[in-house]
């Protein structure tokens, strides 16, 4: 990969001003890796928007001790200049390998050229990027979300008769889950003419999101008989305000969410929301060894697809109390 050519021509540089020869690399930190082996990761986490997110966290820190990876995790709350700062400190601090989860698709390319120029390998996770130069990176670990929204329009297909009033709670605008949870959804809805979507809005990947969206639909469109959230935090607020329009989440309305985090599963179970795509953020373990691999120079797949399942009530009620998040 391209990532590889990259790091060997900033070692090549490295040896070069070593020798007195000049080359003015700023990548001149010694091997990768640090003299006693330990690795050095900047991580960048999109936010804290989300159960999902903190059991990743999770999942995330807990994987980097066990690895005896030294961490260095950057909160970006949702905004990208703070993720593109992390990971501008990130190259300054000389970290053996970035990762990050890209809060929206576009606008990477010039901070990962500057960790290239710097022979820094990079990781996404969870989130991809959208760049016409995938050489940016080495590898993308994550969910297929195009997928995901695919399995909730099957079961809304399969499960329902016409016509059908959807309202559609999308997740961050310009988010890859948000992109195609509604490309994948609208993908398989298409052969049901009388399935509608006849609203649709961002309520930012969070429950307070969620319930202000919800209740603005409420007022605003009338016969909704659906409600599809890009993930259970949402689904979550929109039953909050579904239950205070007098309303009965899971009868009265239909809820389909994405995630499957524990307050979700226990909706689920509860019978408020009706079915549930899995979005597994238990990335922390595969994401250690990947790291592992690109530092010590070793190939690893360009696309690792996390595996996932979805949830009926029922399954929900058999699997609630062994659920790791
Ligand atoms: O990128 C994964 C998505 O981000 C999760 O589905 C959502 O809950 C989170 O905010």
């Amino acid at each position: 990969m391209f990532g590889k050519i990259a790091r060997s021509t900033a070692a090549v540089l490295l040896l070069a001003a070593l020798a007195g020869c000049g080359g003015g690399s700023d990548s001149d930190a010694g091997p990768p890796g640090g003299a006693d082996g330990t690795i050095t990761m900047g991580f960048s986490q999109v936010g804290a928007e989300s159960g999902w997110r903190t059991a990743n966290t999770k999942s995330i820190r807990e994987a980097a001790e066990a690895a005896g990876v030294d961490l260095r995790f950057s909160d970006a709350q949702q905004k990208q200049e703070n993720q593109i700062k992390a990971i501008r400190s990130f190259i300054q601090q000389r970290v053996d390998v970035i990762a990050f989860s890209p809060v929206v698709e576009t606008g990477w390319d010039a901070v990962l050229l500057e960790a290239r120029r710097a022979g820094i390998p990079v990781i996404l996770t969870d989130r991809a990027i959208d760049s016409d130069d995938t050489s940016l990176y080495e590898t993308f670990l994550g969910s297929d979300f195009v997928e995901e929204g695919r399995k909730a329009g099957r079961w809304l297909v399969d499960n329902t008769e016409g016509p059908v009033r959807v309202v559609e709670l999308q997740g961050t605008t310009g988010a890859a889950p948000a992109i195609d949870r509604k490309e994948g959804f609208e993908e398989v809805i298409a052969e049901r003419p009388d399935i509608e979507i006849v609203a649709t809005q961002s309520g930012d990947f969070t429950r307070a999101g969620g319930k202000e969206v919800m209740e603005a639909f409420l007022k605003s469109t009338p016969g909704i008989d659906v409600v599809y959230a890009h993930n259970d935090d949402m689904g979550l607020g929109a039953i909050e305000a579904i239950k205070a329009a007098g309303r009965e989440p899971g009868t009265d309305i239909t809820i389909i969410t994405v995630d499957a985090v524990r307050d979700g599963m226990q909706a689920l179970a509860d019978g408020e929301i009706n079915f549930i795509v899995e979005c597994n953020p238990l990335l922390g373990e595969q994401l250690m060894d990947l790291a592992r691999k690109v530092v010590n120079g070793e190939e690893v797949p360009a696309r690792v697809v996390t595996e996932e399942t979805t949830f009926t009530p029922e399954e929900a009620r058999a699997v609630l109390s062994e659920r790791e998040y």
